[in-house]
């Protein structure tokens, strides 16, 4: 049996949080980054739109704190609010100082950026790079952790489960010990003990049929902390992003929110708009409400998608401020600036998740969540656009002191606690892989008939049965046979999925992302309050 292997900070995902933890508490002890693929795929990575930063002379925090508890449509922590958008812009120049850049007004002296607008922003409030700006600060924070000689970027390591005191039998207080991750390169499942363990692991989007999600966004990070029984939050609140472009050869594409800010309107097959029959914002209404309006018109023409126009643009003008999405669109012979662009919504972003405190604290000792994964409060049932990578910005800078004062250095826990090593099943059978590919596109076609944008509680209870057994046959594999990267992020998946059924099924109203056919007002009298899941 090998020893664990020990560093003072284990974080677990490569985005914006992670890495921005990573960073800082590397001027305090060794940290690990556990990526289980390569440091490059994060959802952080894929973001076009924006960071939310209070910039601009004619913008204000209070009305940014206004337009983010409107889109979280009476759900937000108040407190968590005002704190994350407060400290937006200490954290923007600390990026801008690493060397990320952000989009400037043409010919404007430095600093002057070009602010862009999105849904549910009353105020020019987005800072961007190009339509990439998620991966602008992607590639910088990398970089910088790369150079960084006491981080150790692990990549191709799968995290397992995390190891807890309750789990190994201690009767003392439950903390958590460390976790199991599968080393993918060489094929071993190895221990990892610290006594700082931070979740930065995204969110799920792949638990949907279509998303604008990248393939790790598995929901690994809430379905291990649900296993260790840690609180979990608000799953119900999946946003749908309204605009993913509709295209047999490219499913999970954006079409940025941008877009509308500048001007693109949202038509149907017809050409004819329709956001003023559902909202006095129109275009620029807040998510929840776009996403539901185009599933509308889509169930009442029968046509497959709608489009969004932003032919009123010149050619050239696409090109210098959308220069990704135009080139996209080219390459599959859509030509953005004569032509509208076929769109759907998909699922996007998870709005609840491991709840946290306004320091990324969870429920057990010696874990933190940080970005997607977490639910501080900051975005209600419904996230503002635009405002996730400047809470991953900020939760991360929070998170490190928080965990110092809590588990200071260079004091360690004791050893009073053995880790137990990890127990293989050893039985091999390559044909149970078809098996797998099977369960997970059940799930997602699953979620995606009864559980997306518009739910029913008949749809809701449907799903729940056939996640109940999937989550049988998951664990058998999980089980039986020698852990694979597939059967993890299976196992995860059904758990997610089951979360979230669990989450919307609980709640009696239609709120933000969640909305059912079977509750369609709002209920502040009984549900005004969050949705909270621990295993027991
Ligand atoms: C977008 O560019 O539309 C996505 C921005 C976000 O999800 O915050």
């Amino acid at each position: 049996m090998s020893a664990p292997h020990e560093y003072d900070f284990l974080v677990v995902g490569t985005g914006i949080a992670g890495l921005t933890f990573a960073l800082k508490a590397a001027r305090h002890g060794r940290v690990a980054i556990l990526s289980k693929k390569t440091g490059e795929a994060s959802n952080t990575a894929w973001a076009q739109g924006g960071v939310s930063c209070v910039l601009s002379p004619d913008d204000s925090f209070d009305q940014h704190i206004a337009d983010t508890l409107d889109a979280g449509a009476g759900l937000c922590d108040e407190k968590a609010v005002r704190a994350i958008i407060s400290e937006g812009p200490e954290r923007i120049a600390e990026l801008i100082r690493l060397g990320v850049k952000f989009s400037q007004k043409p010919g404007a002296p430095p600093g002057d950026f070009d602010l862009g607008i999105e849904g549910g922003h009353t105020r020019r409030r987005i800072l961007h790079q190009g339509d990439q700006t998620g991966l602008e600060i992607a590639t910088h924070l990398l970089a910088a952790a790369r150079a960084e000689k006491n981080i150790i970027l692990l990549e191709g390591y799968y995290a397992i489960d995390l190891i807890t005191t309750g789990k190994l039998g201690y009767a003392q207080e439950d903390r958590c010990l460390g976790l199991y991750a599968l080393d993918q390169n060489i094929g071993d499942v190895k221990t990892f003990r610290s006594d700082r363990v931070i979740l930065a692991t995204g969110g799920s989007g792949r638990v949907y049929q279509y998303t604008t999600n990248p393939e790790v966004a598995t929901g690994d990070g809430v379905a291990m902390a649900w296993r260790a029984g840690v609180t979990i939050a608000n799953m119900e609140f999946i946003q749908f992003h309204p605009t993913c472009l509709f295209h047999p050869q490219k499913r999970s594409f954006l079409i940025s929110e941008a877009l509308r800010g500048e001007g693109g309107v949202l038509v149907g097959a017809d050409g004819q708009p329709f956001m003023h029959k559902y909202d006095r914002r129109e275009n620029l209404a807040p998510r929840d409400i776009v996403a539901r309006a185009i599933d509308r018109e889509i169930k009442k023409t029968g046509s497959k998608c709608v489009f969004l126009d932003i032919t009123s643009k010149p050619r050239a003008w696409l090109e210098d401020r959308f220069p990704h999405i135009f080139q996209t669109l080219m390459n599959l012979g859509i030509d953005m600036s004569k032509e509208p662009i076929p769109v759907v919504p998909a699922a996007h972003y998870q709005c609840g998740g491991v709840q946290t405190n306004l320091d990324g604290a969870t429920s057990l000792r010696g874990l933190w969540a940080v970005g997607e994964v977490a639910c501080t409060g900051l975005h209600g049932a419904n996230r503002l656009a635009s405002n996730s990578l400047l809470e991953g910005a900020v939760m991360g800078h929070r998170a490190v002191e928080d965990v110092l004062q809590k588990e200071p250095l260079p004091a360690r826990h004791p050893r009073e606690f053995s880790l137990d090593p990890w127990i293989s099943g050893d039985a091999q059978d390559v044909d149970e892989l078809v098996v797998i590919y099977h369960n997970w596109d059940e799930i997602r076609r699953l979620m995606w008939d009864y559980v997306s944008i518009v739910r029913t509680s008949k749809r809701l209870q449907r799903a729940a049965t056939r996640l109940r057994t999937l989550q049988k046959e998951v664990q058998e594999f999980y089980w039986g046979y020698r852990v694979t990267a597939e059967v993890l992020e299976l196992r995860n998946l059904v758990q997610v999925a089951a979360l979230i059924v669990d989450s919307a099924h609980s709640r009696h109203e239609s709120r933000g992302a969640h909305c059912t056919l079977d509750y369609p007002e709002i209920d502040d009298a009984h549900f005004k309050k969050n949705t909270l899941l621990w295993r027991v």
